[in-house]
């Protein structure tokens, strides 16, 4: 059975990291993927990048479809992942597990080509456009240590700034959101 993981809230230094490339031997894989995947589902979002379940590794779990009505999960795992060019613009509203109730207006590059390795190390070579391209870049500047609020403009910025305090004070009493569930990977 897979695990469900604490995930780390806005005000955690873990978010802020830049995360390290991944061994893809590294047996501890086999049984963290499934672990990321399944706290992904849990906790009902479009993506996950493994900072934010507190593991510095280069891995997201993406499936950006899923909410739609009859969509079946098809969870995706980019290890590694590079994006190499973005062209266009578009802006549409993200969320973020790591900071609940905060949603926000952010651009990003319309359309990416990508790459990354696949579970059995393969490097595979992709693009995505629209809402799919957003999942990616937002997950993908998570293992940067970037989050989505980042982007917005300083208007908004302005108006988030009482929340993303409050999510701040909370992280620093080690709050976690799924502290009443389960612990450790
Ligand atoms: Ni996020």
């Amino acid at each position: 059975m897979p695990k469900l993981l604490p995930i780390r809230i806005y005000g955690d230094a873990m978010l802020r990291k830049k995360s390290k490339e991944v061994d893809i031997d590294d047996p501890y894989l086999k049984i963290y993927i499934p672990n990321l995947i399944h706290t992904m589902y849990a906790r009902d979002g479009v993506g996950l990048a493994s900072n934010q379940v507190g593991v510095e590794l280069r891995i997201i779990a993406i499936d950006p479809w899923w909410g739609l009505e009859e969509h079946k999960k098809n969870p995706r795992v980019l290890i590694n992942p590079e994006i190499h060019h973005r062209e266009g613009a578009q802006v549409s509203e993200e969320g973020c597990l790591s900071l609940p109730d905060i949603f926000a207006k952010v651009p990003r590059a319309m359309k990416i080509c990508y790459s990354y390795q696949d579970q059995a190390g393969k490097r595979i070579e992709a693009e995505a456009e629209g809402y799919e391209a957003v999942v990616i870049q937002h997950e993908y500047d998570h293992l940067n240590g970037v989050l989505f609020t980042d982007h917005v403009s300083t208007l908004t910025k302005l108006m988030l700034k009482r929340k993303l305090k409050d999510l701040e004070a909370k992280a620093r009493d080690g709050v976690n959101i799924a502290d009443d569930i389960d612990t450790e990977p």
